[in-house]
């Protein structure tokens, strides 16, 4: 399959078939997790997360309900993440709700400390945090309950990562040629 990578992309760091395998692990454990509970409240983050949560969801063996919430970083689409905007907000009130975060990639962690910082205000009855993806040099910084994978620190697409928007669909997540954002 190499052979017929795009120019865009310089190698695939994590196979669907290693992405299947994870998200199976991490919806068994998350599903041991909360067996006690009522119901879990899944918040994705979008755009990102749209495709990792519908395959983490539809492995959840537990009850479960999902809402969504935008966020986007100022400035430009592109390989720079700066301050935290809310797009849009989540439905109803989490007040009482064991609350478990859907995020794509953790970079920094300014998403993730903001998403946290903003939903613990709201009185949940517990708050956790799954990230598929992690960059390596954050990993002391910013701690994830359920993580997928650690990568290295650059610019990947696929799986709902985009870069402005493309290589969303991606059945894998590859590496960005950074000759496409340096152009
Ligand atoms: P952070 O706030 O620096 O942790 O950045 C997190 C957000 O930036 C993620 O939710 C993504 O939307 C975006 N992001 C960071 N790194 C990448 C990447 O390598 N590919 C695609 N999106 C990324
Ligand atoms: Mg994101």
């Amino acid at each position: 399959m190499t052979n017929q990578l795009s120019p865009d992309l310089t190698r695939i760091l994590v196979s669907e078939v290693t992405i299947q395998q994870h998200v199976w692990e991490l919806a068994q454990q998350i599903s041991a997790d909360y067996a006690h509970v009522e119901r879990l409240y899944v918040v994705g983050v979008l755009k990102g997360a749209f495709i990792f949560l519908a395959d983490l969801c539809r492995q959840l063996t537990i009850p479960h309900v999902v809402d969504f919430m935008a966020l986007s970083s100022y400035g430009k689409a592109g390989a720079v993440s700066g301050a935290v905007r809310l797009v849009m907000d989540l439905r109803e009130p989490i007040e009482g709700e064991h609350v478990l975060i859907v995020e794509d990639i953790v970079d920094k962690g300014l998403t993730l400390h903001y998403l946290v910082e903003a939903l613990q205000g709201r009185q949940p009855a517990s708050l956790k945090t799954c990230a598929l993806v992690r960059k390596e040099r954050h990993h002391e910084a910013i701690s994830v309950d359920y993580l997928g994978f650690e990568i290295p620190d650059v610019w990947v697409v696929g799986y709902g990562l985009d870069y402005a928007e493309r290589f969303r669909t991606l059945p894998y997540i590859a590496e960005l040629n950074p000759s496409v954002y340096r152009a």
